[in-house]
């Protein structure tokens, strides 16, 4: 399958076969897996246990890049006429507003990869995290202002588990009144992935791997471990 491949079927992309778990409903078309060489190499290390922070923030970073090039290919263009240094050019820039909402803490590990590839993208923080004993997300910061939403919001978040933390997320756009929201992550689970097409049907999720399932302690198999403590040194 190529780059970008929709994963509208029971197809598993990381172990190249047709499975999608009974306990979950099949993926919308709004689900999109990137595909490409780099994204295995960079999974490979993200997901290896022996790999110290350094190196996992890398391979995050490099992660966020690729999915995002994928997360971003319907972003709207102007033509406008551009003096280059020989003759006039015809080219095309973006137009709309772009907020790019990382979750807290891990989110943090994308804002850069991504703001390398967006430049002007405004940077709007959401701290969530997920209470330990009951998997639920707890909201703790946030200072969307009330009116004038973005166009677009890309949640960034390395890791959709249950999906409850990106859930919120959404409620949030919902709330600012953003028309289009897209949810960019490196790992997801059939469990978040079902509850996100189920509750936000016109929100798309761009991802990198959509692992097996939730253990009992809600954590994603085979999974990455905790990508914040992960990123931030503080396992
Ligand atoms: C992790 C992860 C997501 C959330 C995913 O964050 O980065 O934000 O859990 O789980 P969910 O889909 O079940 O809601 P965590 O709560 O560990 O916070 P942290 O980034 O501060 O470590």
């Amino acid at each position: 399958m190529a780059i970008g491949a929709e994963a509208n079927s029971c197809y598993d992309f990381r172990r190249k076969r047709f499975l999608f778990p009974s306990h979950c409903a099949m993926p919308s078309n709004n689900v999109h897996i990137v595909e490409h060489p780099l994204v295995e190499h960079h999974l490979s290390i993200v997901r290896n246990k022996q790999v110290g922070p350094e190196q996992f923030r890398q391979s995050i970073a490099q992660l966020a890049t690729l999915v995002t090039v994928r997360a971003t290919t319907d972003l709207q263009l102007r033509q406008d006429d551009i003096e280059t240094p020989i003759t006039v050019a015809n080219c095309q820039i973006l137009t709309q507003r772009i907020g790019l909402v990382p979750i807290l803490r891990a989110g943090v590990g994308m804002v850069d990869s991504v703001r390398n590839l967006i430049p002007h993208a405004e940077v709007w923080h959401l701290g969530l995290y997920r209470d330990e004993s009951t998997a639920e997300p707890v909201h703790y910061y946030s200072k969307l202002p009330e009116d004038r939403p973005v166009d677009i919001a890309l949640i960034l978040d390395p890791m959709l588990a249950t999906g409850g933390s990106a859930c919120m997320a959404c409620e949030s756009m919902l709330n600012w009144g953003v028309q289009q929201t897209k949810i960019v992550s490196v790992i997801a689970a059939p469990e978040g992935i079902e509850l996100i097409t189920q509750k936000y049907p016109s929100t798309s999720i761009y991802t990198c791997a959509i692992d097996d399932y939730l253990n009992e302690d809600k954590f994603i198999v085979p999974g990455l471990g905790d990508a914040g403590d992960r990123i931030f040194n503080t396992l």
